[in-house]
């Protein structure tokens, strides 16, 4: 069942690249009392993702923890090298924090997986945005399509923080 607005987010253990390899973060450690945006894409390194998404949240950071999100967390289906490789490419260390759900633990746990097997690409995360507070869910922006970025963009979410 997918997670709605005013759940709880369930703890899950996600991977994040330090300087000496991949280091566990729980999701307690993410949420708990604190205001946070966290956007989940489809998969690093993909057009969309690349692209739009990513840079968006990149370059609206500032503004975004100027209205009092304490931290803005990307999360894939990818592992923690990939993820913080993708996160180096886009200048995103500092501002956007590059989180691996690499077995889709966390995105299945939330309902948001998405079998896309015949593009070759496995289990991955629907693409979505959310804000939470103290890690209760306040706004949720779900994508129909991977390939889509009509709700879950920076632009939008700058409306809703
Ligand atoms: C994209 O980022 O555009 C994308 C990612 C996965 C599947 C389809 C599209």
């Amino acid at each position: 069942m997918t997670i709605s607005v005013g759940d709880c987010i369930p703890n899950c253990t996600l991977a994040v690249m330090g300087g000496e390899g991949p280091a566990p973060v729980t999701t307690a450690e993410l949420f708990n009392g604190k205001k946070a945006l966290l956007f989940a894409v489809p998969g690093a390194f993909t057009p969309g993702c690349s692209m739009t998404h990513l840079p968006g949240y990149v370059a609206n950071a500032d503004t975004i923890k100027s209205h009092g999100v304490d931290s803005i967390i990307c999360m894939s289906v990818n592992d923690a090298f990939v993820m913080g490789a993708w996160g180096r490419d886009n200048n995103a260390t500092g501002s956007v924090r590059m989180m691996a759900d690499g077995s889709a633990e966390f995105t299945k746990a939330v309902g948001m997986d998405l079998d896309l097997t015949e593009r070759g690409l496995g289990v991955r995360s629907r693409r979505y945005s959310m804000l939470l507070d103290d890690g209760i869910i306040k706004t949720i922006n779900l994508e129909d399509a991977p390939g889509g970025m009509e709700v879950s963009d920076a632009d939008t979410m700058l409306d809703q923080v």
